[in-house]
């Protein structure tokens, strides 16, 4: 992203913020594995859409209308002795000259700069509960405006959620962000494919999931989240993450796996069987979940709305389950009875962004929000049938299939963005082995 792009962003909650008001957003904390080891850090989504700063120990402050210095950004200060063993600090310098902040100050200072900056501002625009250590600081900067009974100006009235606007705004993607995640598609598609050319039986799972992991890292990403890779009774656990289980010859393989790129994820599964040939009963599954992902994204165009693909999906497969005697009755009873939640039990997608599961609401008011151009979800309906479910044939059992792809509705329709990762039987068999 540009430094044009984050300037833009900014300027855009400024307008919806007011003069009267102040946005404070924290970045996210390093969090301690043992010791002095960390985990990978992670920036916090709504600070980095707003700051492109990736570094701990760090809050922006936006007040409009302030004279010179609108955008602040309060950071760790170098340090020459820390740098050596964790690396460069942009400190406040760099934070002015190369992350556009009007103002710069170390993070230790806060303390005494932000109650005065908060002083005359009537709104203060805050994401509640996302940092409770935090929450505490800025709790703490208000009751003391309070209790020093400001006698000659203004203390702030409100606390206004910051998310609600934040998260409307970065539900619609710019150029860039479509760029970007075109490219995390792109890459997990290659991955999804690297994976399928060495699937064969007598492996474990973890070693596939290697595959991903390679070809991720080998593109400077990391998983978007923990890489689902789920062979036989796990193709039926949804978050299945141990990866730890010898595949077998007749097994079902789900494979879910994302990457970040540029801070932007995409979210992939595809369903194999891990000797290259799909079952009788693995195919008429699998087509069933085929037809219901391809009847959704039909469904998903600027003029419909967030159900829509969802509804689609249900009816193929309610049908599809009543077609081979897994489901009895009639087609519309069943779906108000919502009788496929025995199989299908979760929904047909999200929206997809900075976060796998992205920020934005579905619903306005008691209406299903309309789709519009800009917007990125998954469709990714499942059919999922654990050892041991009762009622139901044994030859069934361990059968689980999920088909996922990324989808950008555009101006007349939508575009599929991890559409380079095949999902046809025939395709699947053809790649699945093939490297080995
Ligand atoms: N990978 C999580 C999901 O598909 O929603
Ligand atoms: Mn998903
Ligand atoms: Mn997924």
């Amino acid at each position: 992203m540009t430094a044009k792009e984050f300037a833009r962003r900014r300027r855009q909650l400024m307008r919806m913020i007011g003069n009267d008001g102040i946005a404070i957003l924290p970045a996210a904390p390093e969090k301690i594995r043992n010791r002095d080891t960390t985990y990978p850090f992670r920036q916090d989504s709504d600070f980095l859409y707003l700051t492109g700063f990736d570094e701990p120990d760090a809050v922006a402050v936006l007040i409009p209308g302030r004279a010179h210095s609108e955008y602040i950004l309060f950071c760790r200060e170098r340090n020459p002795s820390r740098e050596t063993w964790d690396g460069p600090r942009a400190g406040p310098d760099g934070a002015q000259a190369d992350y556009g902040a009007d103002d710069a100050f170390p993070i230790t200072d806060i303390d005494e700069i932000l109650p005065g900056l908060m002083e005359r501002c009537e709104r203060v625009y805050y994401t509640m509960g996302a940092h409770p250590d935090f929450d505490k600081q800025v709790m703490g900067w208000f009751d003391g405006l309070r209790n020093r009974g400001q006698s000659d100006g203004l203390i702030p009235q409100e606390f206004v959620a910051l998310d609600h606007l934040l998260h409307d705004m970065r539900l619609y993607k710019s150029r860039g962000e479509i760029a970007a995640m075109r490219k995390a598609a792109r890459i997990a598609a290659s991955a999804h494919k690297k994976l399928m050319a060495a699937c064969r039986p007598g492996i474990m799972e973890y070693v596939l999931e290697a595959e991903l992991l390679h070809e991720f890292k080998r593109n400077g990403c990391n998983p978007a989240y923990q890489p689902i890779v789920g062979s036989g009774p796990n193709s039926c656990i949804l978050h299945y993450v141990l990866n730890n289980r010898g595949m077998e010859d007749g097994d079902m393989l789900l494979v879910d796996a994302g990457c970040e790129y540029r801070g932007y994820a995409s979210d992939v599964t595809r369903t194999m069987p891990v000797n290259g040939r799909f079952s009788k009963e693995q195919k008429a599954i699998y087509q069933i979940v085929l037809d219901a992902q391809k009847a959704a994204i039909e469904k998903v165009a600027p003029d419909r709305h967030w159900n829509e693909p969802h509804d689609a999906a249900v009816k193929i497969i309610t049908r599809g389950l009543v077609k081979l005697g897994l489901l009895k009755g009639r087609v519309p009873s069943l779906i108000k009875a919502e009788a496929y939640k025995k199989f299908f039990m979760h929904r047909t997608g999200h929206w997809l962004g900075m976060d796998v599961h992205d920020v934005g609401d579905y619903r306005v008011g008691e209406e299903w929000r309309h789709l519009e151009p800009g917007m990125v979800m998954t469709v990714e309906p499942g059919i999922y049938i654990p050892p041991g479910s009762k009622g139901v044939a044994r030859k069934w059992w361990g059968i689980g299939v999920r088909i996922e792809d990324d989808i950008l509705i555009t101006k007349d329709g939508c575009e599929v963005l991890s559409h380079d990762v095949p999902r046809e039987i025939e395709e699947i068999e053809a790649l699945v082995g093939g490297g080995n």
